[in-house]
């Protein structure tokens, strides 16, 4: 079997600026297709000054040669969707016949948002800082086998009765437990009914549609959304996401067999974030955690909640290239450090005095991990927009070669600054070799 397809990975806690690089990588893909995660997504591309956040549909889909794939592994919302779809024809994007929907992926309704938004502030419940969508109680709706899949809207019966049935119980637990007001399942029904239809055209058997481009040899990019540390196995629980954002997630997510997948590259930022609760061992405050903000614009693009902000954690970037079995990493917001005259990188992590490799399984662990830092000298001159790795300062090109023996993991391409051409592709390295030599440039991939 040819492997055909490749997996671009958030390597932190999301928001690595995978819309970005994916949106760059997709004149090379003929198939885009998201394969977890939901519209918790916020995936920004900046295209000539104008700036598209996508959240449900692949970043693919902005490139009029690219066919977009959202997988059975994702949760829709048809709403969202719906939204989507006409923000980008407003945009004069086609999506019709350019967007595939799998029958088989789960649907997010009304309940779920109201479920999840009283039990994110119950008393006694770890508040996980959600992005509100409703994504953990779809999933768990999936896994308890009484969800709602796509393929399942278009049968009326079925649908109404799923919604009366559901919301018996969801009203009910939400009103107890919660004291929600209890929501109307005729009107649900009639809402859901009315989306469907607008939907109808995109929904298909991806599995079989995906695999029988990967067949016919046409090269597909798998676009994760969330990041390592966001995983539902591996990252920092409980605070995480639902779904299985690593590699491993994008087979069983789309259907493709892992004997397809030709590689993984990891998406970093040069320093790291994390938006919502959870242990984040390189947080930073102060001056250089404000600048960053300022300068790397660092609010939640689904949720405007400024991102914490902290330095290069290489422990967690191994982690994240172990388990996703990175062949390459792709470092972005180079930009945001250029004011910094020094720039800490976190290279180990002290536990209770000893040093360790192994990352802690135990949330209250992580919080008493003692970060252990190396500082590196800035370039306090601007990087932004350089397409070129020879114009790079000295000490950034310096900055760049630690993060990368650090990570032990080649750097394939730096980005600096959000548009699609302020990137640099790494001459000879893999990823440069995976876009052929014609495509190593960045000027071929505007179109
Ligand atoms: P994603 O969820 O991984 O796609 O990342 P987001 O889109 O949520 O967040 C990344 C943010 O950084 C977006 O606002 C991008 O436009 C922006 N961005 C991406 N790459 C760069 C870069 O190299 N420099 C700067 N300054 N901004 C960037
Ligand atoms: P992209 O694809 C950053 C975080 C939330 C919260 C936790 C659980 O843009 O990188 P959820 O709504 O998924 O149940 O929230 O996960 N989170 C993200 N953080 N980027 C994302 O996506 C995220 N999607 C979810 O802030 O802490
Ligand atoms: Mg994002």
């Amino acid at each position: 079997m040819d492997a055909t397809c490749v997996i671009i990975v958030g390597s932190q806690w999301g928001d690595e600026g995978k819309g970005k690089v994916v949106d760059l990588l997709a004149g090379h893909f003929p198939w885009i297709a998201r394969y977890q995660g939901g519209h918790n997504a916020g995936h920004t591309i900046v295209i000539g000054g104008q700036r598209f956040v996508l959240q449900l549909i692949p970043s693919g889909i902005l490139r009029g040669t690219a066919k977009a794939v959202i997988g059975n592994g994702v949760v829709m919302d048809p709403q969202a969707l719906v939204n989507e779809i006409a923000m980008l024809e407003k945009a004069g994007i086609a999506v019709q016949g350019k967007l595939f929907i799998s029958n088989r992926a789960h649907v997010i309704l009304p309940y779920h948002r109201m479920i999840e938004l009283a039990a994110e502030s119950a008393p006694g419940r770890i508040k996980i800082g959600s992005t509100s969508r409703g994504i953990g109680p779809t999933y768990e709706d999936k896994m308890g086998r009484r969800g709602l899949r796509v393929c399942d809207l278009f049968n009326h019966e079925l649908l109404r009765t799923h919604i009366h049935n559901a919301l018996l119980e969801k009203n009910a637990v939400a009103a107890a437990l919660y004291g929600s007001a209890p929501l109307d399942p005729g009107r649900i029904y009639e809402d859901y009914v009315g989306l469907s239809e607008q939907i109808r055209p995109y929904i298909t058997d991806t599995a079989l549609l995906l695999n029988q481009a990967a067949a016919r040899g046409e090269a597909i990019l798998l676009e994760g959304a969330q990041g390592a540390l966001l995983d539902i196995d591996h990252g920092t629980y409980p605070f995480v996401t639902s779904s299985s954002t690593l590699a491993g997630g994008a087979c069983t997510g789309t259907g493709l067999a892992p004997t397809r997948i030709a590689s993984a590259i990891g998406v970093s930022k040069a320093y790291c974030t994390r938006v919502g609760e959870g242990p984040f061992p390189t947080e930073t405050g102060g001056e250089p955690a404000q600048e960053m903000r300022r300068r790397g614009n660092e609010f939640g693009s689904v949720t405007g909640r400024p991102r914490r902000v902290g330095w290069f954690d290489a422990p967690l970037l191994r982690y994240a290239a172990m388990l996703n079995g990175l062949s390459s990493l792709i470092v972005t917001k180079l930009d945001v450090l250029d004011t910094l005259a020094r720039i800490p990188v976190c290279v180990g992590y002290r536990l209770d005095g000893k040093l360790i490799d192994a990352v802690p399984a135990v949330a209250a662990d992580w919080d008493r991990l003692e970060p252990v830092y190396e500082e590196l000298p800035g370039w306090q001159s601007s990087t932004e927009g350089m397409t070129e790795e020879r114009q790079l300062p000295a000490r950034a090109r310096d900055y760049l070669k630690f993060l990368a023996s650090q990570a032990g993991l080649e750097i394939g391409m730096i980005s600096t600054g959000p548009e699609r051409d302020q990137t640099i592709t790494v001459a000879g390295s893999s990823l440069a070799q995976l876009l052929g030599p014609s495509r190593a440039s960045t000027q071929s991939a505007k179109n």
